[in-house]
């Protein structure tokens, strides 16, 4: 019972109780803050998508009838963030029963909803009230969904999380982080203060890539526009498994006409 109380009231104790996963720092600090604006300017790979997961289902669980929206980049995203609550869903021990569940929603019988959409302003139509909105990888998400999605917490007055590794002086993102005022609790951490990232993988990153993209993934620097070379939807498609290499091709015919 007192196990029950604890985890209600403290999302840390509810994901350390139910899932083998000890936080660190900051991880607990951005799950127990309950700040209506909170932005995250974290590098990669230090559990942001796993955090706003843990958020969300704690909300879910413990504050009924609640509306989570997660919002993405691309469906593919959707899914993969929406993943990472199911999968901690099936190890909580006192789960509400789940009404509805699918790869991008689930309801529960507490009537609280989690939705996973990608971030085109049409998905979020529809949706009104919501008590927690989460934008993942919030500086790919276009301007125009955030400001589709901000009205949705007049009402019911929600919290609303930002989280990004940056990309470029430009977007929503960048301009919540630089000139968002008092209103936002902003979190920095790169990749040296992450716990589980060793400097040996770091140096390995910084040898594979220009210096200044390194700075951008790993220690949270907002590049200048004129500071990039190629598109950043080329340099995002060599991210995305589901893009062919262009230049295969290529080197196949060059190679048979250069042997011919
Ligand atoms: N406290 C932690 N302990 C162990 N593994 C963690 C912890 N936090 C995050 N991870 C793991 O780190 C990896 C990256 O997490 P993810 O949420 O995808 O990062 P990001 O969204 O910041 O790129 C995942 O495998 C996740 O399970
Ligand atoms: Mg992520």
């Amino acid at each position: 019972m007192l196990r029950e109380i604890a985890q209600t009231l403290d999302p840390v104790c509810f994901v350390e109780g139910n899932l083998s996963i000890k936080l660190d720092e900051v991880q607990r600090e951005v799950l127990r803050n309950t700040g209506k604006r909170i932005i995250l300017n974290i590098c990669r790979q230090w559990g942001k998508s796993t955090i706003a997961a843990f958020k969300a289902l704690h909300r879910a669980v413990h504050h009924a009838e609640s509306l989570i929206l997660l919002l993405s980049p691309s469906l593919r995203q959707s899914v993969e963030l929406f993943r990472k609550v199911l999968d901690a869903s099936y190890l909580i021990e006192h789960l509400p029963e789940k009404t509805e569940d699918s790869k991008l929603f689930m309801t529960l019988k507490n009537g609280s909803r989690i939705v996973s959409l990608p971030g085109k302003e049409g998905t979020v139509r529809g949706y009104s009230g919501a008590d927690m909105i989460v934008i993942d990888e919030a500086a790919s998400v276009p301007d125009d969904l955030y400001l589709a999605v901000r009205p949705m917490l007049a009402v019911s007055d929600g919290e609303l999380m930002l989280i990004s590794t940056p990309k470029g002086k430009r977007g929503f993102y960048y301009n919540v982080w630089t000139h968002g005022g008092k209103t936002w609790k902003r979190y920095e951490v790169n990749a040296k203060q992450c716990p589980r990232i060793s400097a040996t993988f770091l140096a390995e990153e910084r040898e594979s890539m220009p210096e200044r993209w390194f700075m951008q993934e790993y220690f949270c620097k907002f590049l200048d526009i004129e500071d990039v070379v190629f598109p950043m939807e080329y340099i995002e498609a060599m991210r995305d498994p589901d893009v062919q290499p262009f230049y295969t091709g290529m080197v196949d015919k060059n190679v048979t006409k250069w042997r011919g």
